[in-house]
């Protein structure tokens, strides 16, 4: 075996396959790989990516030496992939120029199956579980992370069990966990209490767990980094901005990229901004404090990242400490506005997404990320995952926003003469 886990908190280890997702300590536990073992270049990852190969065309998959590096034949055996990945990085242009910041990239995670990053980590989770002879997994989710292992699981022929915090989930994200035919409990508590019990649900019940405490789906939302500097050319951007809610996608897309530089398949690292909205702000406030996270009641619009208790805090820090990062927080307001930016940009993002472009304007104009700087901003899930949050934001019903660039419909009189009309005014 040519990797092991490793405690985040102390020096224990434990088999790659071995079925836990902490250390004895209650750490969380990382996946160490030993680079000594294979050989990778980028020559032969972007022949991967032009391949007919289902498995080298999955933008996960393509980099599967540095994602669980299995044998070639359990790999077969044992992966559930919908070709996740393989997202547009889209040049902002105007946008970009609009923000201060005119070398801009966004990369849309939310064009991945079903519409948010989820699913790059939950291919590599369902694929072990498949691997480990699962045949029920289980999450607690503010939405996206239920509707993906929804859909994985179905593909796997696997039962699903979803804990979603009841009445705040964005109904475009349970829809979809329906859909897929998962267990829906929708617990009368907030996401934290439905983080909590899943872990003791599924110590109890024997159902594997599939949220970010679990290190393989860290490792397969390694591949973000990985792809953006792929479709990059390999040329390293100076900055990388993503929204912060568990912590685990930073946490991921940090891990990714020392690896790519500890193997020398990228020359310099990128910074690193992670944003969270103020009113669910607890590594803002450990980052600016220089202590560790204490957990916070969460509220804000962005569902998505509507999260006090993070799991993955640990690990979140060390990645951002390792790439020279910074932590900033915006309100409900700002993530609003940021929002109909990117949406009448014609890309349009669920509003966690757009956190991330809320915090690059606050940094730009705080002088932390210059008008030179070549950014990344990650958007993490589709628009239409809430589309109650955009309507009610263009028909300005949103308590406590500023609409400034609704654009409200009109209702007309269904009359040649009365639509001329209103398409003059
Ligand atoms: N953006 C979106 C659209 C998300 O769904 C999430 C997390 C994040 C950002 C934050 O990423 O948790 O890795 O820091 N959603 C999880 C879920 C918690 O259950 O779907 P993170």
């Amino acid at each position: 075996m040519t990797a092991h886990l490793s405690c985040v908190r102390c020096p224990q280890t434990y088999p790659l396959m071995e079925l836990r997702y902490r250390c004895d300590c209650s750490g969380t536990l990382d996946v160490v790989h030993d680079p000594s073992q294979f050989q990778l270049s980028t020559a032969t990852l972007d022949a991967r990516r032009a391949s007919r190969s289902p498995m080298d065309r999955s933008g996960v998959w393509r980099f599967r030496e540095l994602i669980l590096p299995l044998p070639e034949s359990d790999l077969n055996d044992c992966v559930v992939t919908r070709g996740e990945g393989n997202t547009h990085l889209y040049e902002a242009g105007a946008l970009g120029a609009d923000l201060g910041v005119p070398n801009l990239w966004l990369k849309h995670e939310g064009e991945n199956p079903t519409g948010s990053f989820k699913d790059r980590g939950m291919t590599a989770g369902i694929s072990v579980a498949k691997h480990l002879g699962m045949t029920r997994v289980a999450c607690a989710s503010t939405g996206n992370t239920s509707a993906s292992m929804a859909s994985y699981a179905a593909r796997a022929g696997m039962e699903a069990v979803v804990f979603i915090p009841e009445g705040k989930i964005a109904y475009g994200k349970l829809s979809q966990a329906l859909a897929y035919g998962a267990r829906t409990l929708q617990i009368q508590g907030d996401f934290d209490d439905a983080m909590a019990l899943v872990q003791d649900v599924c110590a109890l019940e024997g159902i594997y767990l599939l949220n970010s405490v679990n290190p393989f789906r860290i490792e397969g939302q390694k591949a973000i980094g990985f792809e953006i500097l792929q479709d990059l050319g390999w040329e390293v951007p100076d900055w990388i901005v993503l929204p912060g809610g568990n912590l685990g996608n930073n946490t991921a897309i940090a891990k990714g990229l020392l690896e790519l530089h500890a193997r020398g398949l990228i020359d310099r690292l990128p910074r690193m901004a992670v944003v969270q909205a103020a009113g669910a702000n607890p590594l803002y406030t450990a980052w600016t404090e220089g202590a560790d996270v204490v957990p916070v009641t969460a509220d804000t619009l962005a569902t998505a990242i509507k999260i006090g208790a993070p799991v993955s805090w640990r690990k979140s820090l060390r990645g951002l400490r390792a790439l020279d990062g910074v932590v900033t927080q915006v309100t409900d307001d700002q993530i609003m506005d940021a929002k109909a930016q990117v949406d009448a940009a014609g890309i349009g993002a669920e509003p966690a997404s757009c956190a991330t472009v809320a915090g690059l304007k606050r940094l730009v104009s705080e002088g932390v990320i210059e008008a030179g700087a070549k950014v990344v901003g990650v958007l993490t899930g589709h628009v239409l995952k809430d589309p109650d949050v955009v309507v009610n934001y263009h028909t300005g019903d949103l308590t406590g926003i500023h609409a400034l660039r609704a654009n409200r419909p009109t209702v007309v009189a269904a009359d040649l003469d009365a639509i001329r009309e209103a398409l003059r005014s």
